[in-house]
């Protein structure tokens, strides 16, 4: 859950009806499905997309109800995308507990994984609105495809900036921007509106993505609730390798290719204080703070009141957490 009090506070019924929405659409027949999708959703998430999701609805002056059942599908979504990448990523630890492949195995978390997909699919018809259940198909199709590109993408040492981009803008910054755009389309906002709650999601979840990936390399465990090093063990060429490759050292950006095409485990201390000296750590979080920036920026148009306000809080804290 977000540390930051004044914004739940400002959200805390429907934040709560979101919750109840969320674990009766849980329920199941199927008892492995209730165990694991309960485990998992159970786990301590931050919650962050319903937050933000709930929060645009408002700031656009949405009075209705479905922004709950909205928030409950993203978060279903976004936990079907997690069950699926802790698999591939071959990740122990998530919110601070064995991750769902570890304790039940990888079939079981992609087949329940497939399960929330389709529960939020079933959801999303509910809100009879076309276009919102076209925002939604098309935002899992290209977080599929985000994390296709991202597999194509491990071991390899020409992927540049842009490339890396274009990763977590499908993988990660396309949810965020649906639960923002969708909060303008239930308000029935003007385009322009639209567009900038687009834009300020879109840019919120880069930004988050890309501090995501720097705390992979100076965080730790305890902090996180997720092992950091998981990016290098894999060879997945995010912004602090992909700069270091650049500007480190020659031997050390020698080193960091090597990491890259092997997956390191053994040497990820030498690897991450080659990380840290080169100056790339400082360039990734300077790219987040510019998309926070931007995302701020972007709801400029808003009316003050303070659910804005609190978008400007969340797309600043995106950056200051620590998990
Ligand atoms: C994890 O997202 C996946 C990324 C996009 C980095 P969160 O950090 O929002 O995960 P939870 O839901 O709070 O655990
Ligand atoms: C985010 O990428 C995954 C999705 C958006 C599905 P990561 O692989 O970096 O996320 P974590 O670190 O496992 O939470
Ligand atoms: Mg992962
Ligand atoms: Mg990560």
């Amino acid at each position: 859950m977000i540390n930051i009090n004044n914004v739940l506070d400002l959200i805390q019924d429907d934040f709560d009806a979101v919750d109840q929405c969320i674990q009766e659409r849980l329920q199941s027949d199927i008892v492995l499905i209730n165990e694991l999708s309960r485990y998992i959703i159970n786990s301590g998430g931050k919650r962050l997309r319903p937050v933000l999701a709930l929060l645009a609805a408002k700031a656009c002056g949405y009075q209705g109800e479905q922004h709950i059942q909205s928030a409950a599908i993203i978060e279903f979504i976004h936990t079907a995308t997690l069950l699926h990448d802790d698999v591939v990523d071959a990740s122990e630890l998530r919110r601070g507990k064995e991750t769902a492949n570890a304790l039940f195995g990888n079939e079981a978390s992609v087949l329940v994984g497939d399960f929330l997909y389709s529960r939020a699919f079933e959801m999303m018809v509910e809100i009879e609105n076309m276009r919102i259940m076209g925002i939604f198909a098309n935002t899992t199709n290209v977080i599929a495809e985000g994390e296709v590109m991202q597999l194509l993408n491990i071991h390899n040492t020409d992927i540049d900036e842009e490339d890396y981009l274009r990763v977590i803008l499908s993988k990660t910054a396309k949810l965020f921007e649906a639960a923002t755009l969708i909060g303008a389309i239930l308000a029935k906002q003007d385009k322009a509106t639209e567009t900038a709650m687009a834009a300020y999601g879109m840019h919120l979840g880069t930004a988050f993505q890309l501090v995501d990936d720097v705390l992979d390399y100076t965080s730790d465990a305890d902090t996180l609730g997720k092992n950091i090093g998981d990016d290098l063990a894999e060879g997945k060429p995010t912004l602090p390798l992909i700069y270091a490759l650049k500007n480190a050292p020659k031997p050390q950006a020698e080193q960091v290719r090597q990491a890259i095409v092997n997956g390191e485990k053994e040497h990820a201390e030498d690897i991450i204080q080659i990380v840290k000296e080169c100056g790339a750590i400082k360039y990734t979080m300077n790219a987040a703070k510019q998309e926070v920036d931007k995302a701020c920026a972007a709801i400029n148009l808003l009316p003050e009141n303070a659910y804005k306000d609190a978008l400007r809080n969340l797309a600043l804290f995106s950056i200051e957490r620590l998990q």
